[in-house]
């Protein structure tokens, strides 16, 4: 449907201007919540290398809520300041996890996965909710996915505001 470039040989920083551009492509024009997250899931599991997860949770009622997602099916309810999406989420801060395993209440849904980035989706200082990728290799994530993740972070949230 959309013509996606390929993003297999480009600088991290490159790669997520990449994504970004594919999701205001997709998102253009529209203002259902669940049909954009549903396809900014989408980008991020095909856009990225070596992720085995890549969804949302978002915050409904104190807590976290899986919302759209790519990947195995995945617990559906996170209390703030659990796991990795519920830390990320109470301290409103990217969370790069080298080694989910040794993350004191780490919550896995997959066991595959070993290393893990969350950041917020805030949009005029309100949480909306969580950006969750998993890859099955350590070390997957470094401070340039965080940036790279929180710049889309920032336009999506202010597609749901
Ligand atoms: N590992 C996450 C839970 C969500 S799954 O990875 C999809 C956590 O500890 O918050």
């Amino acid at each position: 449907m959309f013509d996606h470039a390929d993003t297999a040989n480009l600088p991290k920083p490159e790669v997520y201007r990449e994504l970004v551009r594919q999701l205001e492509g997709v998102t253009h024009g529209e203002t259902d919540a669940t049909a954009n997250l549903a396809n900014a899931a989408a980008i991020l599991f095909y856009g990225l290398p070596d992720v085995n997860w890549a969804g949302f949770y978002l915050l409904k009622d104190g807590g976290l809520v899986l919302g759209p997602f790519q990947g195995r099916s995945a617990c559906v309810r996170i209390a703030l300041g659990r796991g990795v999406c519920g830390t990320a989420a109470a301290m409103r801060a990217a969370q790069v996890v080298a080694d989910v395993r040794s993350f004191p209440g780490h919550i896995a849904c997959d066991a595959t996965s070993r290393s893990e980035l969350v950041v917020p989706l805030i949009a005029a200082n309100r949480l909306l909710g969580v950006i969750d990728l998993d890859s099955p290799t350590p070390a997957r994530f470094d401070s340039e996915d965080a940036a790279g993740l929180e710049a889309f972070a920032a336009v999506l949230a202010g597609l749901l505001a």
